[in-house]
């Protein structure tokens, strides 16, 4: 949440500010703003309360420079507004600086190193700036000495870049726990929270760690420890596309991505499988497995879900009990873990702060653990001891989509691999490709029922206050993630029920007209008894929604979708929800990709 960028010696500074900061706008946007100096220290700080497209409305074509850092925020201390808004400055105006995270000691930081400054905001930020003015000042130190100092009072997670109005080619920056990146352009550097953002300048990027300390130049790029060495690390190349992170012509980030879910699935199987079908996982990962006694899946929101989607696969193919972790919860709530735990981590940034401390629990405790990411590079990618990667390509819509169904297909390679090293039967006789193909299919048949789809939203969730999706097994880990959909991006009040609760509370909600969307997928044991909850809420005036697998179709059926192995009926299931939230949001008049409150990467726990 926020995204930082900076750049040093171009002197289009203030465009690849800008660009970069369009292209983090989904780490948070209710409030931007840039400072872009130049030689000659005239430095510029421009502010704006909402969208980068309003900052880009304020900066007018005076503003021009060879380095700067900008900001999009995302509230954590203080409410959106221009005073909140990044870059916060010294109060003698020499320093500027951007940061993303939280820092947890600010108030103690005030009392103790600031007592009698003026602040104009309320955010723990400006007390960062302000630290480091003071002990620049006051103990006459050079600026590298005073932001060193200051990280070391400084509890929390920031990515921070700062600059002296004395040295305007010069950008120093410095992480902890927040994501942050150098990029190496050609004469110039930069600094950004995520490599897309860079994509259009460079290819070239140099990682920070945590607790480092970096001096950026046009030409250098000096790493520091805290402790005042100079540390040599390597650049590295990565082949990023600057196509996959346009929206070409759809009207939605979001709508492109369920559209691309059948492509993802397809190519799992070029990644995780030969020619032959024959699954390739990394020996390593399943031998890990094969010695663990339980896994344990930690996550959070739509992650969290395909968590659960997963768990019935993973037992019975790895023949070991699945438990399912709250990220947000586990860092300070563990449960008692089996002797020989495994921990898998599911985030498609593979930046959430809330996975991360629990990672960095599950290190200190010796667990090992496997980082299941969209992104290559990302920290908790780094600091698990395996990763397997998405290959779902850049998700942007804040509303994560195909990152959930992909997330499910590759726990099925992983089950499958260690299922087959551990001769499990049930691995034996199931063609997770060709079953993955099956379910491409079912995917596609159904994104060309959108207008059916659509039709069924209109009247149902135009206006209403509430709805409830209900499924038991299988699909009430669906029904989990299509309300967390609908919520986020429709404002509907949405929960997901195991249908069988209904009549232990939940039941009472139901009124004339209330929306129940149920899902039934092909399995008999459960089919006939969503349905019996179907009539239940129906008898009570319930405006109901059928979305059922065909084979468990009967007459009067809403939405239909061809049948896919049971292993992997989550995927195909979602996908009428996925729209259905798309098309509600669409028919309320929201931003369906950015909507309010939300950040795609969620980096503050
Ligand atoms: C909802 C959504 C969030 C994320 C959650 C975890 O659509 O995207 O609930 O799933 O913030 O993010 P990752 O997967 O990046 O760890």
């Amino acid at each position: 949440m926020c995204g930082i960028v900076g750049v040093v010696g171009n002197k289009n500074a203030r465009d690849i500010l800008m660009q970069g900061l369009e292209k983090l706008e989904y780490r948070g946007y209710d409030s931007a703003g840039i400072l872009v100096t130049n030689q000659n220290q005239n430095a510029k700080l421009i502010k704006s309360v909402g969208r980068i497209a309003d900052l880009r409305e304020k900066i007018g074509m005076d503003v021009a420079g060879t380095a700067g850092i900008g900001h999009t925020r995302w509230a954590t201390h203080g409410k959106p507004s221009e005073t909140n808004a990044h870059p916060h400055t010294s109060t003698d105006g020499r320093f500027v600086l951007v940061h993303n995270g939280v820092i947890e000691n600010y108030l103690d930081i005030k009392n103790e190193y600031l007592a009698g400054d003026a602040f104009n905001g309320q955010t723990d930020t400006e007390v960062a700036v302000h630290l480091v003015a003071k002990l620049a000042e006051t103990e006459n130190i050079s600026t590298l000495e005073a932001f060193k100092k200051a990280l070391t009072i400084i509890e929390g997670s920031y990515a921070f870049a700062l600059m002296d109005a004395t040295e305007p080619d010069v950008i120093y920056v410095a992480k902890n726990k927040s994501p942050l990146l150098i990029g190496l352009g050609d004469g110039y550097n930069m600094v950004c929270s995520d490599a897309m953002a860079m994509i259009r300048e460079t290819s070239e990027f140099m990682e920070i760690h945590d607790h480092e300390l970096v001096i950026l130049t046009q030409n250098a790029v000096e790493i520091h420890d805290l402790e005042g060495n100079i540390l040599s690390r390597d650049s590295y190349t990565a082949e990023l596309d600057l196509s996959d992170i346009g929206k070409g012509t759809y009207p939605f980030y979001m709508l492109k991505e369920i559209d691309e879910q059948p492509a993802v699935m397809r190519k799992l199987s070029q990644v995780y499988a030969d020619e032959s079908g024959n699954v390739k996982v990394d020996d390593a990962i399943v031998q890990a497995l094969v010695e663990a006694d339980r896994i344990y899946i930690i996550a959070a929101g739509t992650s969290y879900n395909a968590g659960y989607a997963s768990k019935y696969l993973l037992e019975e193919l790895t023949e070991k009990p699945v438990e399912l972790g709250i990220a947000s919860e586990w860092g300070y709530n563990m449960p008692r873990l089996s002797k020989k735990p495994f921990f898998i981590f599911l985030s498609q940034s593979g930046e959430t702060a809330d996975s991360r401390q629990v990672l960095v629990k599950a290190n200190e405790l010796g667990i090992p653990s496997l980082t299941v990411t969209n992104v290559p590079g990302s920290t908790l990618s780094r600091e698990a001891s395996f990763t397997l990667l998405l290959h779902a390509g850049p998700e942007i819509a804040v509303a994560s989509t195909k990152a959930y169904t992909a997330q499910i297909a590759a726990l099925a390679f992983l089950a499958k691999a260690t299922g087959t090293a551990i001769h499990n039967e049930k691995a034996a006789n199931f063609d997770v490709v060709h079953e993955l193909s099956i379910v491409a299919q079912s995917i596609e048949a159904t994104l060309s029922e959108k207008e059916l789809i659509e039709s069924k939203v209109t009247g149902l969730l135009e206006t209403t206050r509430n709805a409830f999706y209900i499924g038991r097994g299988q699909d009430y880990y669906v029904s989990m993630e299509a309300s967390l959909k609908l919520k986020e991006i429709s404002y509907i009040q949405c929960e997901g029920f195991a249908a069988g609760e209904l009549k232990h509370g939940t039941i009472a909600l139901i009124e004339d007209n209330t929306p129940v969307i149920a899902l039934i997928s092909n399995n008999p044991k459960v089919a006939a008894h969503t349905r019996g909850n179907v009539s239940e809420v129906a008898a009570r005036g319930a405006n109901v929604v059928t979305i059922v697998e065909q084979d468990a179709a009967i007459e009067g059926d809403d939405i239909v979708i061809n049948n896919v192995h049971p292993y992997l009926s989550s995927i195909s299931m979602v996908i009428p929800t996925q729209l259905i939230a798309y098309y509600a949001s669409l028919h309320r008049g929201l931003d369906v990709d950015k909507p309010r409150n939300l950040a795609k990467s969620v980096t503050v726990e």
